[in-house]
């Protein structure tokens, strides 16, 4: 019987071994964490994330073939293959900073591997990491070994949140890098034995390392860099009168650029794609090409530069100022069906009302207060560590009131902003939320959900993004 181990149970760690355990009912596989709450949040009745189909998966196989467990060094020991799923911060201090992926913990979990380790291993990386790192992996591994042989496999994750069982049920691609040596292509097939009992062969790719841990990079800057294309056309579309969702129709009708990701936002998030266009940069800036480094950091400013309008608008369009007004704002998390508010573009804007002396009222139907507390006055990156080690909980700001119901969060505000695309946010009754608001109202939609026309009916001031603009908000565009 083959046994897994995987150190991490984050996003990756927890459904993809959720995932494998279901499909292997041979293979025994234990997911194990620093983490103490988080391996007992796994173990309980509440996940510690949340992810449509999850738990029903999770069940069948809990204490089955599925085990949770902070004992990491048991499991590490008694296994053949060890995935690593850890964080991968960006550097804040030192060589790098703000660019380059700190390796700590990835360092800490190789060198504990080396230390428990009585069998030989295959050790396989799951967590995004800078291209070479299983090199660096390798050298700690065979320099601490002891007789035992280690082979560092490349198996990039590339499950998006919100649809990660379905993406691990039927993935476009396995992608599984390794040595090109006999016991390199040995390792490489024991992975894909795991992988073929759900996942067609031909959706199996084999690379060298380097292709493997690059490949991921590249996808989600290619993916990143579609985002903010289409949202460089969004400020184009409001300065000459086109619709940015029209333009993303017709060009997605052309069978070589495909309709999808062309939605425009207030901007990308999550756990990936800044860090690693930032970790492609560090690289290209590492190794001399600066004009490449400089074509992805592009990707990056004009999302910033997406944030901050967004802002602008809502301020230059309320006179200037949001000083003591009340915003609700709808959504926080970085997009729909998941909790996950890392690198959310809520934060940013928030961040820049809260800095004009607005007033939040904050509502996600996923994402607690404290949660949303902490963001707001975590520091950049500093999300990215295991959650204790991460600042503690700050005391509640008096500017921002979480609460849990939409027109609770629209009460008495000047203007409501949408930054997540929850479908609920959809069918609200803006007739009542325009009700009970202040006049003038404002609905300020970053996700283009909401039909504009309807809302200009009830007599919203409407912006959203990509589109025609009102006459209110052209006449202060001067200023935005
Ligand atoms: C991404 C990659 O898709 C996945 O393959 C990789 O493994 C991890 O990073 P994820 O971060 O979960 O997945 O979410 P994704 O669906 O890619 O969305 C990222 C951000 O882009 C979100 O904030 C989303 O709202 C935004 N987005 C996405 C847009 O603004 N417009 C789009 O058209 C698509
Ligand atoms: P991802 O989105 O890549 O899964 P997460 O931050 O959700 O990232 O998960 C990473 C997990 O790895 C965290 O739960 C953290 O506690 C855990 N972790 C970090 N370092 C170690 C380590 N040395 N041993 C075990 N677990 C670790």
């Amino acid at each position: 019987m083959v046994k897994i181990c995987c150190i991490g149970a984050g996003y990756v760690g927890g459904p993809t071994m959720a995932v494998i355990a279901l499909k292997c009912p041979k293979i025994e596989v234990a997911v194990v964490d620093i983490s103490v709450s988080r391996i007992a949040a796994w173990n309980g009745d509440q996940l510690p994330i949340y992810e449509p189909g999850l738990e029903d998966v999770v069940k069948q196989c809990r204490r089955r073939n599925l085990f949770f467990s902070t004992d990491i060094e048991k499991h590490v020991a008694e296994a053949d293959i060890v995935f690593v799923s850890v964080n991968t911060p960006t550097k804040t201090q030192g060589l790098g900073a703000g660019k380059a992926a700190d390796l700590t913990y990835w360092e800490s979990a190789a060198r504990m591997i080396a230390d428990v380790s009585k069998s030989n291993k295959i050790v396989v990386e799951k967590s995004t990491v800078p291209v070479k790192t299983a090199e660096a992996i390798e050298k700690i591994l065979t320099h601490n070994s002891r007789e035992i042989k280690y082979q560092i496999l490349s198996n990039p994750e590339f499950l998006a949140e919100g649809t990660a069982i379905q993406d691990l049920f039927n993935p476009d691609r396995v992608l599984i890098g390794g040595r090109e040596t006999p016991e390199g292509q040995k390792a490489i097939q024991a992975l894909k034995d795991v992988y073929a009992h759900w996942v067609p062969e031909d959706r199996i790719i084999t690379t060298n390392l380097w292709s493997a841990e690059l490949s991921k990079l590249a996808a989600n800057a290619f993916l990143a860099q579609r985002i903010s294309s289409v949202n460089a056309m969004s400020a184009l579309c409001e300065a000459t009168g086109a619709d940015v969702t029209q333009v993303s129709h017709a060009i997605g009708k052309d069978t070589r650029i495909g309709p999808r990701f062309l939605n425009s936002s207030v901007g990308f998030g999550g756990s990936c794609f800044q860090k690693d266009i930032l970790n492609l940069v560090y690289i290209c800036e590492c190794n001399g090409l600066t004009e490449v480094a400089n074509y992805w950091k592009q990707v990056i400013k004009v999302n910033d530069y997406q944030k901050n309008r967004f802002v602008n608008r809502i301020v230059s369009s309320m006179f200037n100022t949001v000083s003591g007004k009340k915003i609700a704002i709808l959504g926080f998390a970085f997009k729909k069906d998941t909790g996950d508010t890392r690198e959310t573009p809520a934060i940013d804007v928030c961040k820049g009302l809260l800095g004009d002396k607005a007033k939040l009222s904050i509502y996600d139907p996923q994402v607690t207060e404290d949660q949303i507390q902490r963001d707001l006055s975590m520091k950049k990156f500093d999300w990215d560590h295991p959650i204790h080690l991460q600042p503690m909980s700050p005391p509640a700001s008096k500017q921002v009131n979480v609460v849990w119901d939409a027109y609770q969060a629209a009460k008495d505000a000047h203007g409501v902003c949408i930054l997540t695309e929850w479908d609920e946010f959809k069918t609200l009754d803006y007739q009542k939320i325009f009700d009970n608001m202040r006049k003038p109202a404002y609905i300020f939609d970053g996700r283009n959900i909401l039909d504009v026309a309807k809302l200009r009916e009830i007599g919203f001031i409407v912006y959203s993004i990509g589109k025609p603009l009102d006459p209110w908000h052209k006449d202060t565009l001067a200023v935005a």
